[in-house]
């Protein structure tokens, strides 16, 4: 029996090391061998030196998969849209989505629209003395924090953007009463976190000194409700398979409104999309789930982001909205190479376009998901990748992958051994 060592993750100093130091500790410490640390010095497309540049600790970095969806019209423009993710089903899902809502809107796909790129930046003041005068002087005095905020990004003012707008809440918490104050801060095409920060944490001490209170903290709110985008469809059954299938996906819409345990997911389908395209174009994509999961329960309870129904013309419409914090500027959108390269396969140079096509990748997906639940069911499509997953595994190659595939989806066998058996057959042969 092997003895316990025990192992201390203290490791001053690890942050100052080289990468192959630090993969020699992790590989001591992980007994990795030595073609998984082959494995982890290949960086791919990401240069070591840009993934250091943009986390601490690297010692590799990992590859998904990134794949494009086809089909796609919005506003009545065609788009490729790169999708990265480990889910099988989910881009041919969109691909398939997207075709079929090519012809809604009168043959313009899908209708989407982009909000101003408003942030919330928020300073949250404890102990003033008079909270409500306080909240008085402050938006008394909003162009001068308004001007003081803008001091911080002459760039942003020179494009049109900057702080807008000045809003005073006055929260009760369990530790006395709390001061919110929000600067609105038009950031245009970046994310905008680091811009709404320094806004924030510049404008803090004078608050500070018109309210005779004590900042605590000074930074964005992921909660983007000034920075929403909208999609919609309105499409002919005879597109989307038909009448019956229109009125069963209406069924899984009122089912999502009136069940809180089906919203989650039908939004985790609708995320799938979003996310996929915030992957690959390099997005904070936790601040869209968080922003979006905030916003489902916006009424005090855990709704759908998206609706269908069938119209008083027999035709479906399914209408999107969520707020999206996303970039075509700065941060890892600008330093990750393949970034890039999505964002010029996209073809877009606004933040406001990314985030429409990204509420029409949502809504398509969310289409695809419900089409799929209300008539095959989710599993078949699941199940044609595992088969071909399982007959890889097995050592099938080239058209053998499908053949072999399909049987085993046929017999209701999809296992190592059956496939085995199968290519066993078919070598033979
Ligand atoms: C799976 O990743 C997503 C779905 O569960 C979404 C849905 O149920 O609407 C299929």
């Amino acid at each position: 029996m092997q003895a316990d060592i025990i192992r201390c993750s203290r490791l001053p100093g690890f942050h100052k090391m080289t990468i192959d130091e630090k993969i020699n500790i992790v590989k001591s410490w992980a007994n990795l061998s030595d073609d998984e640390v082959k494995l982890l010095k290949t960086f791919g497309n990401l240069d070591p030196k840009i993934a250091e540049a943009m986390v601490e600790n690297v010692i590799g970095a990992m590859s998904y998969p990134l794949g494009i969806a086809t089909n796609f019209r919005v506003n009545g423009k065609d788009y490729l849209v790169p999708m990265v993710l480990e889910e099988p089903s989910v881009i041919a899902a969109a691909s398939n989505a997207a075709k079929m809502l090519r012809e809604a809107n009168d043959g313009n796909g899908i209708r989407a629209e982009a909000s101003k790129q408003l942030m919330i930046g928020q300073i949250h003041l404890m102990k003033v003395p008079s909270p409500h005068s306080a909240a008085m002087e402050i938006i008394n005095r909003k162009e001068e924090l308004l001007d003081l905020a803008n001091s911080t990004s002459q760039t942003l003012v020179k494009l049109g953007g900057g702080a807008k707008d000045i809003e005073v809440r006055i929260i009760e918490t369990k530790r006395g009463v709390c001061l919110a104050v929000h600067l609105i801060i038009d950031v245009i095409d970046a994310m905008g976190a680091n811009i709404v920060n320094t806004m924030t944490e510049a404008v803090a001490p004078y608050l500070e000194r018109i309210a005779g209170g004590e900042a605590r903290l000074r930074i964005l709110s992921n909660y983007a409700i000034y920075r929403l985008a909208k999609a919609w469809v309105r499409v002919d059954p005879e597109h989307v398979g038909g009448r019956e299938v229109a009125e069963k996906i209406a069924d899984a819409s009122a089912i999502a409104e009136a069940d809180v345990f089906r919203a989650v997911t039908h939004n985790k389908g609708i995320m799938n999309g979003i996310i996929a395209v915030a992957l690959a174009t390099a997005q904070d994509h936790r601040a869209i789930e968080a922003g979006a999961h905030a916003y489902a329960a916006r009424s005090g309870i855990y709704k759908p982001l998206s609706t269908w129904d069938i119209d008083a013309h027999g035709y479906l419409t399914g209408v999107l909205e969520v707020p999206l914090q996303v970039g075509t500027v700065g941060g890892a959108i600008k330093t990750h190479p393949i970034a890039q390269i999505a964002l010029k396969i996209l073809g877009v140079k606004t933040a406001r376009e990314l985030a429409e096509i990204m509420a029409a990748v949502g809504l398509a997906q969310n289409f695809a998901a419900l089409k799929a639940l209300v008539t095959t069911g989710i599993q078949l499509g699941h199940m044609k990748l595992h088969a071909k997953n399982i007959a890889i595994a097995a050592g099938a190659r080239g058209e053998l992958i499908d053949i072999i595939a399909e049987e085993m989806i046929k017999e209701g066998r999809i296992s190592f051994s059956k496939a085995v058996e199968l290519l066993k057959k078919y070598l033979k042969q």
